[in-house]
């Protein structure tokens, strides 16, 4: 998730982009920079790496002269957060220049044909590839070479486009990904968001799905990738700043909770080859070393330990390897026996919480083989680590992790279906048969999102619990904690989960009348015996809140309240029963008057031991 600005119109063009790419910074925040076309025709980039201040430290004493600008602020997917892997990207001639945010799926194809027609790439994005492409195709007509380009596109994108021949027009380009018009007097604006340009116009239009705009002074055009104009109904924005970064929630938390189809979207995103099966060279291990692996050893911290150990049973069950999750900040004080033959995954949304950077740092000195999975690319765990796998989930604001955790669990799928493929412990017709279930996932993820009202009402009713468990059995019991990880770190309530099984092995003393129990009972083998553990809690007068599959009726009976989920795979659940809880301890803490985003005692990477 990347922050894109584009402008054309009569003021000095630097200082719209500078001040929409400010509003914008809570998207991507790891480089930044901007293009600005002067009168004279003389296209000029500055991109730095880090925050915005530093490149504001270059051009605010220098500025570009003109009153055509892009801009760019940066979450990277493709390549380290550098200067030269800062956008905006040119062509060879310096005459195009592209902002981007997405992934570009089939972007090793498109560098490999345009390195054979004589292009000299100069960053490691997958973004480069649209300015050559443009050079190639551009023939005065500017839109139409960007609708062009676009049909050659496979993945999710929104692109930004500025070319030295034309001070008269900006074109925008989207693809899954947002793109807004700001509809402004002798001036036009695109932005990723409204909060591009809310300080120069509160007048809007929507690009949508395949729609490219030609941004001029006097007006825009919008088309389809064929060429077709279409017409779209404008709105007033009436958000405040505050609300439009938020995407109109009253806090991040609420907004990446939103975010998850399309987080996860981009997890999946280019790493299926044409056949169906997984193409993960981020791993950077040959077949031979993963085919040499004989123990896997999860370590993580918090919520993303419980991500480790949804990976567990994933892992386990296709690779018929040893699996352990350990806490990283016990990991390397019991001397763990690890060696050359392990896979370390070290799993951190930030790359920089410390107990699990020195877990890290332990088992590299052991010689095992570390893995990064992590949201955060350049983070100094995925330095560190031999290879990293980046969750691409966007820049997470909020302190309790939504987006990112969800995302990790679809990481861990994803590398044990690929630990499976090659070590050949799964053909691959199951492997494209799990990679089929997971491309639904999205579309469910936001089928749950849209019954989220009952949730909500349910969360006012537990504001003033003293205690709440969470149960669940097998990949049940990583969301139980989870969900009561959540509720503790965001409500403040004392909050516990446990393996159903262990519930009658000493928990149950607990349960007084009207207790509240979530229970996760997605549709599993172990349905049966998790409804027994339901009855067990509810004899002693427990307020069961059930989650339960459309379609199971098997607990209804004892459940006072039921959150229904659609039906997938058992061992895919945790990427639909995460999301009521979620949403459960958000609203619990909305309904308490906390902050939602700031937990208290809380901090979003915890980099001290
Ligand atoms: C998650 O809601 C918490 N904020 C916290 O447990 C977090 O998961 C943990 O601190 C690990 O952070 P990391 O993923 O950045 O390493």
């Amino acid at each position: 998730m990347c922050g894109i600005v584009g402008y054309v119109g009569s003021k000095p063009g630097m200082d719209v982009v500078l001040e929409g790419l400010r509003r914008l910074e809570y998207r991507g925040y790891d480089s930044a920079g901007v293009a600005v076309l002067s009168d004279a025709g003389e296209l000029q980039v500055e991109r730095r790496a880090g925050k915005l201040a530093n490149l504001e430290k270059v051009v605010v004493g220098t500025p570009l002269p003109g009153t055509l600008a892009i801009g760019h602020t940066r979450w990277a997917t493709h390549g380290a957060p550098t200067d030269r892997n800062a956008h905006p990207h040119v062509d060879c001639a310096g005459r195009v220049a592209v902002v981007h945010n997405g992934t570009i799926e089939n972007f090793e194809e498109l560098v490999a044909g345009l390195e054979q027609r004589g292009h000299e790439r100069r960053s490691e994005t997958d973004t480069e590839v649209v300015a050559h492409l443009l050079e190639e195709r551009y023939d005065g007509d500017l839109a139409e070479a960007v609708r062009s380009v676009c049909r050659d596109l496979e993945g999710s994108f929104v692109l930004v486009v500025a070319h030295a021949d034309r001070p008269d027009v900006v074109v925008g380009a989207r693809r899954n990904l947002p793109l807004v018009i700001g509809l402004g007097e002798g001036e036009n604006f695109l932005g990723s968001d409204v909060t591009a340009f809310i300080g120069h116009t509160r007048e809007a239009r929507i690009v949508d799905q395949d729609q490219v705009v030609e941004l001029r002074r006097d007006g825009v055009t919008v088309t389809t990738l064929d060429g077709t104009v279409v017409d779209g109904a404008s709105f007033h924005v009436d958000w405040d700043t505050d609300a439009a970064e938020k995407g109109g929630h009253e806090f991040f938390m609420l907004k990446e909770i939103q975010e998850q189809p399309a987080a996860i979207r981009e997890t999946l995103g280019g790493r299926l080859q044409e056949d169906g099966l997984l193409h993960l060279d981020e791993l950077s291990m040959s077949d031979e070393d993963i085919r040499g692996i004989e123990q896997v050893v999860i370590i993580a911290c918090g919520s993303s330990y419980h991500s480790g150990l949804v990976g567990k049973y994933a892992i386990e069950r296709w690779c018929r390897l040893p699996v352990q999750v350990e806490m990283a900040s016990e990991f390397r004080y019991r001397d763990p026996v690890v060696g050359r033959n392990t896979l370390v995954i070290a799993v951190s949304q930030s790359g920089e919480t410390a107990d699990t950077l020195e877990a890290v740092r332990h088992a590299r000195s052991q010689k095992a083989w570390v893995l990064a999975v992590t949201n955060t690319v350049g983070s100094t765990i995925s330095r560190e680590s031999d290879a990293a796998f980046y969750t691409r989930g966007g820049p997470e604001v909020a302190v309790a992790s939504t987006k990112a955790v969800i995302t990790q669990i679809v990481a861990m799928y994803v590398v044990g279906l690929y630990l499976a493929q090659v070590r050949g412990t799964r053909d691959a017709d199951e492997v494209r048969a799990h990679l089929a279930d997971l491309r639904e996932i999205p579309d469910l993820v936001q089928e749950v999102l849209d019954r989220m009202d009952g949730v909500r009402e349910l969360a006012r009713d537990l504001v003033n619990e003293p205690r709440v468990l969470f149960l669940g059995r097998h990949v049940g019991y990583p969301m139980a904690l989870e969900g009561a990880l959540k509720l503790k770190e965001l409500a403040y309530i004392s909050a516990e989960g446990f393996p159903a099984g262990e519930i009658k092995h000493g928990p149950i003393a607990l349960i007084e009348k009207g207790t509240p129990v979530v229970v996760l009972a997605a549709r599993h083998a172990l349905s049966a015996k998790l409804v027994n553990n339901v009855q067990e809690v509810r004899a002693r007068g427990a307020r069961t809140i059930v989650i339960a599959t459309d379609g199971d009726d098997s607990v209804t009976p004892y459940a006072d309240e039921i959150i229904r989920i659609p039906d997938t795979k058992s061992l895919l659940t945790p990427l639909l029963t995460i999301v009521p809880m979620q949403v459960l301890s958000a609203e619990v803490a909305r309904a308490k008057g906390l902050d939602v985003d700031q937990p208290r005692n809380l901090a979003k990477s915890v980099t001290v031991e």
